[in-house]
């Protein structure tokens, strides 16, 4: 018999947790109840333990620096699965077993896998605890490091029981790090299984079985694992979208309020556009942060999108992180934050690559070592990580927690692209929309283990998230224009081109508002443009320039240009994508690729956005 929270009534719960701690064998089970004093004592037993290192109490209050395993930094693209009852269901770009064999593997994965530690159950909420909108979830995990991280992550604690009542919905949420403890075995700071790593989903069943990994998105099993793969089934199911995207609210001098939501691929700029700071020319413009990472989308009474944030902090990319380019995100993780795999300096403060121009003169590096600036080596893992709450962000939207979320006006979808893709570009209509987010590519990042830097068609920036057919998700989307009266404008952007050096070209940060600005003055049917095969785009004097000296009507047309030769070899890799998606393919993006054909075949070789192309 366990000793259950007095305010838990959901009998099912009662059971699963009685089942999966028979299943695991625990020493113990701990019903966490999400207070602070619990945080801190967690925290603490972190400290004891090794996993923790706490950082220096003047310079970085309530914070900690962990250090995983060097074998343990990132997503596993290849070992996660969607266990869809039918194969096609999973589609070609996710990995699929029969539910049956996995469950099977399962089973023995997890018999016994939690000896000589505690099982940790922890309810959470993604999005507004009790909101219609909101989902809940139960984790049992055997590491109090994702207690730690759960807690800012996401609502969690007790409150969830009251919320759940007797019969409420949830979805289990199973993760070990796969390591269990023989009598009297000494533990290690970061354990893990180096040999066997699961990450699965059950999507009819609405149920997330994670080993082996305790890192990021395969251990926190509310961000990517529910509040993507999961709930992008159920949005499919139920009229929704539930999207890899940040959201932000631009406010003009005049007042004029409008939300846009982007999608960049993992380590693309999401957490850095969502925080952004306008240029000082930008004198009235605010930005402010609703979500940095996933935004849930649904159509409202009056036929507009309405978004919400499903998340309660930010877990963000370290390395590149400084107060020149996102002051706002220093900001956000000066006390109360958990650094994953940054360097550590002699006064028991954080340091990672880009921090600050020049390096500290020593350092500990990720991996515990005497790190120097000629060391060799980065003293950060590039997959390093803060988890912070959201709350901390000196520009979080007054609204970021409304549970009727805020009314989308454009979506924005960016790959990281050193060539090819134009700096931005609006979609002719909803369906192109559709068509530019699903060919988009991007370079690989070390936000998944893999090599970095390969082009990749990355879908909607959904590649790694999609919990069913890519296909079906395409139909999806034009079947959700169809219903809106007014969708969203669609804009494509890269942030990423750079010049033969390698060097970017666009300065990209706070400068990105320029861009925005026309963005957001286009949704609102606004700003010039003109006419290009692949959509509307603005010319040099559509843009303000104000501010930013030396930017040359060169400099721009390059960023802009559409090389043909480049592009004909783009559009083999849309086909090669649409091929690969065939049976599920809507017909609509394949008569979008002839339209842009043609219109590629009748431009000028290398045209720049010259009047005549209208
Ligand atoms: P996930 O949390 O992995 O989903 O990623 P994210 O999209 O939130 O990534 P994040 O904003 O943390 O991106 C981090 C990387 O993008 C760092 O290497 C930044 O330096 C780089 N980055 C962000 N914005 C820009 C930009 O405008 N220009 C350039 N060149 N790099 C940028
Ligand atoms: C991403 O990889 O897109 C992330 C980080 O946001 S993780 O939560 O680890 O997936
Ligand atoms: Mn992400």
């Amino acid at each position: 018999m366990l000793n259950y929270p007095s305010n838990l009534k959901h009998e099912r719960i009662r059971t699963w947790v009685e089942e999966m701690a028979a299943l695991c064998k625990p020493d113990a089970v701990y019903w966490c109840d999400g207070s602070q004093a619990e945080y801190d004592e967690m925290c603490s037993r972190l400290v004891k333990s090794g996993t923790f290192i706490r950082l220096n109490e003047e310079k970085r209050p309530n914070s900690f620096l962990a250090l995983s395993d060097p074998s343990d930094v990132a997503r596993v693209e290849d070992r996660t699965f969607i266990c869809s009852v039918r194969k096609q269901d999973a589609g070609p770009t996710n990995n699929w077993l029969d539910p049956k064999e996995m469950k099977a593997r399962l089973n023995q994965l997890f018999d016994g896998c939690m000896r000589g530690r505690t099982m940790y159950v922890i309810p959470f909420s993604m999005g507004p605890l009790g909101s219609y909108i909101a989902h809940i979830g139960v984790e049992l995990s055997d590491s109090p490091y994702v207690v730690a991280n759960m807690r800012i992550m996401t609502r969690m604690g007790a409150k969830v029981w009251d919320v759940l009542g007797a019969d409420g919905e949830f979805v289990p949420c199973m993760h070990s790090v796969g390591a269990p403890l023989a009598p009297g075995q000494q533990d290690v700071s970061w354990p893990c299984n180096k040999d066997q790593k699961y990450i699965v989903h059950f999507p009819e069943e609405r149920a997330i079985w994670s080993f082996g990994s305790g890192y990021g998105g395969n251990a926190l099993l509310g961000k990517k694992c529910l509040a993507l793969r999961i709930a992008s089934t159920m949005a499919r199911d139920e009229g929704w979208l539930a999207e890899h995207m940040l959201i932000l609210g631009v406010e003009a001098p005049n007042g004029e309020k409008t939300y846009v939501a982007a999608a960049f691929p993992s380590a693309c700029g999401k957490t850095n556009f969502a925080m952004l700071i306008p240029p000082k020319a930008f004198d009235g413009w605010k930005i402010t942060t609703v979500g940095d990472d996933i935004a849930w989308i649904k159509p409202g009474p009056d036929g507009q999108l309405y978004a919400i944030n499903p998340e309660a902090g930010y877990f963000g990319v370290a390395p590149g992180t400084s107060d020149k380019t996102n002051p706002n995100a220093m900001a956000s993780i000066t006390a109360n934050t958990i650094f994953t795999n940054v360097a550590r300096t002699p006064d028991n403060d954080v340091w990672w690559e880009g921090m600050t121009k020049a390096p500290p003169p020593e350092l500990i590096d990720w991996q515990g070592k005497p790190w120097t600036p000629d060391s060799g080596r980065k003293s950060s893992h590039p997959n390093a990580r803060f988890t912070a709450p959201a709350y901390q962000n000196p520009v979080i939207d007054a609204d970021w927690e409304n549970p009727e979320g805020v009314p989308i006006k454009a979506f924005i979808f960016g790959g990281r692209r050193s060539n090819v893709v134009p700096l931005v570009m609006q979609a002719f209509n909803w369906n192109y929309g559709v068509y530019m987010a699903a060919t988009m590519g991007s370079e690989t990042t070390a936000a998944a283990v893999g090599q970095v830097g390969q082009v990749r068609r990355d879908p909607f920036a959904m590649l790694p998230f999609c919990g069913y057919h890519m296909g079906d998700y395409f139909n999806h989307w034009l079947q959700f224009g169809r219903t809106i009266p007014n969708p969203p404008r669609i804009f494509g952007v890269n942030w990423f081109r750079t010049d033969k050096n390698g060097k970017f070209l666009w300065p990209g940060f706070g400068e990105n508002m320029r861009i925005l600005k026309w963005i957001v003055e286009r949704a609102n049917g606004r700003a010039v443009s003109v006419e290009s095969p692949l959509g509307w785009m603005p010319r040099y004097e559509d843009l303000d320039w104000h501010g930013l000296d030396g930017f040359s009507r060169e400099q721009f047309l390059e960023l802009m240009s559409v090389d043909r030769e480049q592009w004909k070899q783009e559009m083999l890799e849309h086909d090669e994508l649409f091929i690969k998606l065939y049976d599920r393919l809507p017909k609509e993006l394949i008569f979008i690729r002839e339209l842009i054909l043609s219109a590629l075949w009748r431009s000028p070789e290398q045209w720049a956005l010259a009047p005549e192309i209208v």
